[in-house]
């Protein structure tokens, strides 16, 4: 009998494999999770974030054993102080902060290897000594010369740590023989001028792929889930389209003021602190197209189309507005008007809320209206994405009890609670033909028992890892400041619309939706 002949491999384009799913291609290959030996520098180590985010963060990666044994951390800021100042502030930050249990054995791995040096940015000596001391440690602690640079300072700051960190070599690959990174915070730049300035500075002293923007917001569990839901299954993705979707609503709601920040925010505004970044980017993963592959590369190709394919409306009179929180009551206790907070000044026009509806023009998303909004001084803290799904045409209930039913909803709940509610229209038990809306729950606390990791946990691994999946790209960067700063022209000199502290924003973002004769929905 004549040989079958052999099986031909079905042809596969480069980046793909036969079966074709990008995320289980990246689970497939089981990448090792834990970093090379290396150095993490910090520098602010004594602020704000690094206290509450950055150490915690830390203590929780050795407490999860996903640091190397040969790991060490180096503190750097404008204080007088030793190793020893530095590890009773790093221990009392994780004691306070930490998400996992505080245990005596894992800190004192940590604190074997935590230095600090002090000084002032503008302090060449100091960034001398800073070197000598990272060249020692990569000597005596077997780091190979990897380092990765936490600029937690403020951005007027980065022009002169960049130049020291260029002056003394610290920056380069090839001079340290090993990977020199640097970890950048938001805001990226205060619109797409100094973004584009920023950049330049930042690509001038590191390469493009050794720097690590961090919007924190994609390090949540849920915000990655979204690609998980969408690409892993077979359900959601048909109805994903303006066949199937009314609107969407993608709220980041804060019941906190502006804790103690006002010269930041003040400066900044709702628009410029979290829309540009942490709304542009959900919106951006929500509404990609399927990537070729789970790479930092193909993820981001698709973001950028998105991005790039964002309207604004031509009537930013009626669909782009912006808010100011006057005094009120939130959990019964009295709180400030946004313009008597400390140090703001008492006619203040920055906005603590802001809402716009956005288009993208895409054959996917034509005419469906996104309802994008962020304030201080809300109700709760909340931050989900509620599709909106168009309602069945046609209900074959008229002779029945069946009252009006509602729009089908999927909301992705970011914070808290996180998980996923699916309404839909169910039969009420009984003779009658009663159908009501019931909502189905799922819990991400329930149906795993590991907690998810804190944001920072997960982006500071990733950044001493080298996977840059979850950290936008010069290019996004740009593309949202495309979409901020004509926002933020029109807005130029106008008063904003004030709000009572406790309730759900200024009336005039309630009028935008019922101008589209919809709604915001009630988290
Ligand atoms: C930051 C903003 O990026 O995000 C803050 O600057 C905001 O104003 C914070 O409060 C909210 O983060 P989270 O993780 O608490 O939702």
């Amino acid at each position: 009998m004549p040989e079958a002949p052999a099986a031909t491999p079905p042809t596969q384009l480069p980046g793909r494999t036969a079966h074709g799913n990008p995320l289980r291609d990246a689970t497939d290959r089981r990448l090792p999770r834990v970093p090379e030996p290396c150095a993490l520098v910090v520098f602010g180590v004594t602020g704000d974030l690094s206290r509450k985010k950055l150490l915690p963060a830390i203590y929780d990666l050795a407490n999860r054993g996903l640091l190397p044994t040969d790991f060490v951390l180096l503190g750097f800021a404008r204080r007088d102080w030793g190793d020893g100042d530095f590890e009773s502030l790093a221990r009392k930050s994780a004691q306070e902060h930490a998400r996992t249990p505080w245990s005596e054995e894992v800190w004192s791995r940590v604190c074997n290897n935590i230095r600090f040096v002090p000084g002032a940015f503008d302090d060449d000596e100091a960034f001398d000594t800073l070197k000598e001391t990272l060249d020692d440690l990569c000597a005596t602690h077997g780091i190979r010369g990897n380092a990765a640079f936490y600029l937690s300072i403020p951005p007027s700051m980065f022009p002169i740590v960049l130049k020291q960190m260029e002056r003394t070599g610290m920056a380069s690959n090839e001079l340290n023989g090993g990977w020199r990174r640097v970890v950048v915070e938001k805001p990226f730049g205060h619109n797409l001028e100094s973004a584009l300035e920023l950049n330049k500075l930042v690509d001038d002293v590191f390469t493009a792929e050794d720097v690590f923007r961090i919007d924190h917001y994609l390090g949540k569990e849920t915000v990655q889930n979204i690609l998980a839901l969408r690409f892993a299954n077979q359900l959601f993705e048909p109805i994903w389209n303006s066949n199937y979707v009314d609107s969407v609503q993608i709220t980041m709601a804060e019941d906190v003021g502006i804790a103690g920040r006002a010269g930041f925010y003040d400066a900044t505004g709702a628009a410029r602190d979290v829309l540009q970044n942490h709304l542009l980017q959900l919106l951006a993963l929500f509404a990609i197209e399927e990537p070729v592959e789970f790479s930092p590369e193909s993820i981001q190709i698709e973001k950028i189309k998105v991005l790039r394919a964002i309207s604004l409306p031509a009537d930013l009179e009626s669909y782009a507005i912006r808010g100011q929180y006057d005094q009120g009551w939130l959990a019964g206790e009295r709180v400030l008007a946004y313009r008597a907070e400390k140090d703001v000044p008492a006619d203040s026009k920055t906005e603590s809320y802001a809402a716009v509806r956005l288009g993208i023009e895409t054959r996917r998303w034509a005419g469906v209206p996104f309802y994008l909004r962020t304030g201080k001084r809300l109700p709760r803290r909340v931050t989900e994405i509620a599709i909106m799904f168009k309602k069945a045409p046609h209900l074959p209930f008229s002779r029945t009890d069946t009252q009006e039913l509602g729009h089908n909803q999927l909301v992705v709940r970011v914070q808290p609670d996180e998980g996923l509610t699916l309404k839909f229209g169910s039969k009420v038990p009984g003779s009658a033909m009663e159908v009501r809306d019931v909502a189905m729950d799922f819990l991400y606390g329930e149906a795993f028992t590991e907690s998810s990791p804190e944001a920072y946990e997960r982006l500071i691994l990733d950044v001493l890892i080298g996977d840059a999946t979850l950290f936008p790209r010069n290019s996004e960067v740009e593309a949202s400041w495309r979409v901020i700063d004509p926002l933020e022209a029109f807005w130029e000199g106008q008063q904003p619309c004030l709000y009572r502290a406790g309730e759900w924003g200024p009336k005039e973002a309630d009028e935008m939706l019922a101008r589209d004769g919809r709604a915001w929905r009630r988290p």
